[in-house]
């Protein structure tokens, strides 16, 4: 493995050794993971890529008081430290900047094919299984109800809205996860987005069933 990566690695696992389960190493190593599957058969820089997906989440602007600079120039320092060439330190904290469900909910004013690859990784790993797992772990974080039934969800919230919200996890189902599918930009995460996508709306289908009594 080139030592960049390497270094890098090493610098992500004590960054975050103390990070909530929903954005810790193994989040971070899951993305990777999902970066490998797309670039198999997408053309991109790829060590752009790989670095990009290890530092998206060194200093997220969430647990800094909103901070939505901290985890780009935390990065940055970081690649500058180990020799990166400027341009490329560059695109990779435009693709932090710019990569959030968050941010997109912004104005996006960069792309790249690097960025679509990374959001995309990262996106599925909102899907699924572990995006269902990393839900209600992030509910239980912030203390939110489950589900109920008196708060409906609000799919076409602004960004500010979506920050704010305090809604039990349920509803994130229907203002993030079920619209990731639709948001993927690449076809190869696009075919995997459709079966996670699939998976969730039976885990649904299943609560509600459950949650009434019928099974
Ligand atoms: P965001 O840009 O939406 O904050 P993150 O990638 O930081 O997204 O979210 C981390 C994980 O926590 C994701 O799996 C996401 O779906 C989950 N999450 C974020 N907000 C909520 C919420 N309000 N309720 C439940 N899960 C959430
Ligand atoms: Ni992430």
């Amino acid at each position: 493995m080139p030592d960049r990566i390497s270094q890098t690695i090493a610098f992500v696992k004590s960054k975050l050794a103390n990070a909530e389960a929903g954005h810790d190493w193994f989040h971070i190593e899951r993305v990777w993971k999902n970066t490998q599957l797309i670039l198999a058969h997408e053309n991109a820089n790829e060590e752009v890529v790989i670095l990009a997906a290890l530092l998206h989440d060194i200093a997220d602007s969430k647990f800094y008081g909103g901070d939505e600079e901290i985890g780009p120039q935390t990065a940055g320092d970081f690649l500058r430290s180990i020799g990166v060439e400027e341009l490329a330190v560059i695109h990779i904290t435009e693709i932090i900047r710019n990569m959030s469900f968050k941010a997109s909910l912004g104005r996006v004013t960069f792309h790249s094919k690097e960025l679509a690859i990374v959001q995309d990784a990262d996106r599925l790993d909102a899907m699924g299984a572990i995006g269902i797992a990393r839900a209600f772990h992030y509910g239980g974080f912030k203390n939110r109800e489950i589900h109920n039934p008196a708060i409906p969800a609000n799919p076409g919230q602004d960004k500010e809205a979506y920050k704010q919200t305090t809604a039990p996890t349920i509803n994130h189902f229907y203002e993030k996860l079920l619209l990731l599918k639709e948001q993927m930009n690449t076809t190869t995460a696009r075919r995997i987005a459709d079966s996670r996508h699939a998976f969730m709306e039976n885990f649904l289908e299943e609560f509600y069933a459950e949650w009434e009594g019928e099974r």
